[in-house]
C-alpha cells in the first residue's frame, strides 16, 4: 500500500445557523477581522447585516473589503493586501465563493509576508505563517474552506494560476445550509457541478488515493443523487450537495484537478464564463476522449456511481447548463486561440494524467464540445 499523509487543520461547523452561533469564535483568532467578500451577494442576502450585529453585539472590530471580482486578478489581491495592513486586521473571514475565499487566503498570506502574490504562484514556502483564516462558503462548489490552494488569475501571462500552501487552509469553516436559501437556482446548479468535476477530477488522477478517493466517491454519490432536487428547492438535498463541495475539496486538495479545469479556464479567461459553467461544460467530452485513450477501466468505473456521459448531457441539459460552445457563442475562429489558452492552463494538471496531451489532442476536445 502506498504511505499516507493526511493533514487538515480546519475545523469545520456545518450547522443550520451556524453562521449566528459560530462566528462569535473569531475572537479567539485576532483582535481585528478583515471581512473579504465580492461587491452585492452579502449585502442582497442580508448575511453582511448579520454579521454585522453579531460584531457589534460581541464588540469585534472589524474593516470590511467588499471588492473582490467575480474572475479576481493578481492586483484585485494586491488591492486587498494594502487595505488589510492599511486597517491592521490580524485575522481573515472570507464569506462568499470561491472568488472571496481565494482572494482571502492571497490576502492572509501576503499581509504577513513581503513581496507579491505572484512570487507565490506554486508551491513556494512563505518564510512567516499567514494571518489565521475562517471561511464562510455562500455556494456548493468551490470546497475552497478546505484546500491549500488559492486560484488567481494572472493578467500578464493570461492564465489563471494557483498558490498551493498548506499554511493557508482555512483554521474554521463555517457551513451554514441556510445561506443556500439565497443563491439562484441556476448556480446551485453551476457551483455544484464544479464541485462535480472536482471529485471527478480527482477521481481520475494519477495521483489518486485510498482517502482522496474515498472523499471523491462520496461527494459524486451525493453530487448525483441531490443535485436536481437541490435546484428544485429541496432542503435537505441542498445540504447534501453542500456538504459534498466540501468532500470534494478534501479530495482534490489531496490530488489537484486534471485537464477539464485547464481547459475550462481558456473560457473564463476569453469570455469570462462562470467557473462551474465552463467546467461542466467541457466534462463530457473530456470524460469521452479520456474513455478513448487509456483510461477506459477508469471511466467505466466513474460511470458505474454516477451513470454514463449520455446521461451526464441530458442531466447537463436538464438542470440549464450549456453543453455546446457554440450555444455560448464561441465562433469556430476562435477554437485555435482556446486550444492555445487550454495548453496553457493544463500546464499543471498534465502532471496528474497518465499520458500528456498534444495539440491535436486539445483540438479533439475543443472540436466535440464546439
Ligand atoms: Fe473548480
Amino acid at each position: 500500500m502506498k504511505e499516507i499523509y493526511f493533514y487538515t487543520p480546519t475545523k469545520i461547523y456545518f450547522e443550520r445557523g451556524g453562521i449566528l452561533k459560530y462566528l462569535s469564535l473569531v475572537k479567539n483568532y485576532g483582535k481585528k477581522v478583515l471581512i473579504v467578500s465580492g461587491k452585492n451577494f452579502i449585502f442582497k442576502s442580508g448575511i453582511f447585516e448579520k454579521i454585522k450585529e453579531i460584531f457589534e453585539k460581541e464588540k469585534i472590530n472589524y474593516a470590511l473589503f467588499s471588492k473582490v471580482n467575480p474572475e479576481p486578478d493578481t492586483e484585485n489581491v494586491e488591492e486587498g493586501v494594502e487595505f488589510c495592513k492599511k486597517e491592521k486586521c490580524d485575522v481573515i473571514v472570507a464569506i462568499g465563493g470561491g472568488s472571496p475565499l481565494d482572494v482571502g487566503k492571497c490576502i492572509a498570506l501576503r499581509a504577513m509576508n513581503e513581496g507579491h502574490i505572484k512570487d507565490f504562484f506554486g508551491e513556494v514556502e512563505c518564510k512567516n505563517e499567514p494571518l489565521p483564516i475562517i471561511a464562510i462558503p455562500t455556494t456548493c462548489g468551490t470546497g475552497s474552506e478546505v484546500t491549500r490552494y488559492a486560484v488567481i488569475i494572472d493578467k500578464l501571462a493570461n492564465t489563471k494560476k494557483t498558490v498551493s500552501n498548506e499554511k493557508i487552509m482555512p483554521v474554521m469553516a463555517i457551513l451554514d445550509p441556510n445561506v443556500l436559501d439565497y443563491l439562484p437556482e441556476k448556480l446551485i446548479g453551476a457551483t455544484g457541478m464544479d464541485a462535480f468535476c472536482h471529485a471527478a477530477e480527482s477521481y481520475l488522477a494519477i495521483n489518486s488515493d485510498y482517502i482522496s478517493k474515498f472523499f471523491a466517491i462520496e461527494s459524486l454519490k451525493l453530487l448525483s443523487g441531490n443535485l436536481k432536487k437541490a435546484i428544485n428547492g429541496d432542503k435537505e438535498s441542498k445540504e447534501k450537495v453542500f456538504l459534498a463541495s466540501t468532500f470534494a475539496g478534501y479530495a482534490i486538495n489531496r490530488t489537484g484537478t486534471i485537464i477539464v479545469h485547464g481547459i475550462a479556464y481558456s473560457l473564463t479567461i476569453k469570455y469570462g464564463i462562470h467557473h462551474g459553467t465552463a467546467n461542466a461544460l467541457f466534462l463530457p467530452y473530456v470524460l469521452e476522449f479520456m474513455k478513448e485513450n487509456e483510461y477506459q477501466e477508469e471511466i467505466k468505473e466513474l460511470e458505474k456511481i454516477v451513470g454514463s456521459i449520455s446521461e451526464l448531457k441530458n442531466f447537463l441539459t436538464q438542470i440549464g447548463l450549456p453543453i455546446k460552445l457554440r450555444d455560448i457563442g464561441v465562433k469556430k475562429d476562435d477554437i485555435e486561440e482556446l486550444i492555445d489558452l487550454s495548453i496553457k492552463g493544463c500546464e499543471r494538471a498534465m502532471k496528474r494524467m497518465k499520458f500528456v496531451l498534444s495539440r491535436e489532442h486539445f483540438e479533439k476536445i475543443i472540436n466535440s464540445a464546439f
